[in-house]
């Protein structure tokens, strides 16, 4: 019999706000983790505003994931192209209007895709904002990166769109009718539980295995987060302060994992030779060590195996 292959270890790249650094941390992480000898597949699911493409130096992708969407292809692995080094290939994204948001059904049948790719990791940008979309993506993956910026909106965002993912994945943890109308209750507009720390102290007389499943998804979320245009030191202070705040709130271990400063070598100007991948010097460094970090986390113990 054959062995089913392992599914691959799925980082997702978000942050809520366009701008901050997504598709540039999600191309050269993707580099990174494929000139470390790994097979890795780097998918533009930034429905609203594909690029990754431009980035990698393909102007004119031929396929892309609206071929998976509409259906002529099947699997994600009919889609890949070789880009950068040989262990890498990209999923272009899809500029069909209306995609941004997509169905209940072909958003399973995309994640199911996902998991079945023929990868050791798999680089996911999900492009801005909360969308239901969005939110799905980032609570599927294994990893949930969330690149800030020193600028105040970053930061904000960056918070809805974990908090969203968070309520997300613990309204789904009930298992039956009660255990939903308790974990709504608590969650909704109606009740004083406005943090998860909160909501957790109000389920645990009510239901405490209830609450202890829900810490227990809570303490290996995955969620890193990736400082980016950096300027300062201060600025890498100040985005430091994230961690602990984003832990009083939402019961989430977030550490900062990555610092890159801002730098010509990422702004991808127009001028001939610049792009948006890093290359020998320290932001090359940076997203290296990103990768090692990622790498050494234990994909059974996220997983809760
Ligand atoms: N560390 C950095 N240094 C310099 N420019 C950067 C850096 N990170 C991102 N950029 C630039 O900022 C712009 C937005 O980056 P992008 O990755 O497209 O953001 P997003 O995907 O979050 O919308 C791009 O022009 C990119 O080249
Ligand atoms: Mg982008």
């Amino acid at each position: 019999m054959r062995r089913k292959p392992p599914i691959p270890r799925i980082i997702a790249v978000a942050g809520g706000k366009g701008g901050v650094g997504k598709s540039t941390v999600a191309a050269n992480l993707a580099v990174a983790l494929g000139r470390l000898g790994h097979r890795v597949t780097l998918i533009d699911a930034d429905l609203g505003a594909a690029n990754l493409h431009t980035m990698l130096g393909v102007l004119n992708p031929t396929t892309g994931l609206g071929d998976f969407l509409d259906r002529r292809v099947d699997t994600l692995d009919a889609l890949k192209t070789p880009v950068i080094v040989p262990t890498l290939s990209l999923v272009s994204g899809s500029s069909r209007p209306g995609a941004a948001n997509l169905g209940k059904a072909d958003k399973l049948r995309l994640l199911g895709a996902i998991a079945h790719l023929d990868a050791d990791c798999v680089v996911l940008d999900v492009g801005a904002g909360s969308s239901f979309t969005v939110v799905d993506f980032v609570a599927a993956a294994d990893h949930k990166l969330v690149v800030l910026t020193p600028q105040l909106p970053s930061l904000h965002n960056a918070y809805a769109l974990l908090k969203a993912c968070v309520h997300r994945v613990v309204r789904r943890l009930a298992l039956d009718d009660i255990e939903q109308r308790l974990i709504d209750a608590a969650l909704g507009h109606d009740t004083r539980a406005r943090t998860i720390a909160q909501l957790l102290d109000v389920l645990r007389p009510l239901d405490p295995v209830l609450a202890g499943r829900i810490a227990d998804t809570l303490a290996r979320f995955g969620v890193a987060i990736v400082a980016n245009q950096l300027e300062s030191a201060g600025d890498a202070g100040a985005l430091a302060r994230m961690s602990p705040l984003i832990h009083d709130h939402l019961a989430l271990h977030a550490p900062l994992v990555a610092a890159i400063r801002r730098s010509a070598a990422l702004a991808g100007g127009l001028r001939a030779g610049t792009s948006n991948l890093a290359s020998g010097d320290d932001t090359a460094a940076a997203f290296r060590k990103l990768a090692q970090t990622l790498l050494r986390t234990d994909l059974a113990e996220l997983r809760g195996a």
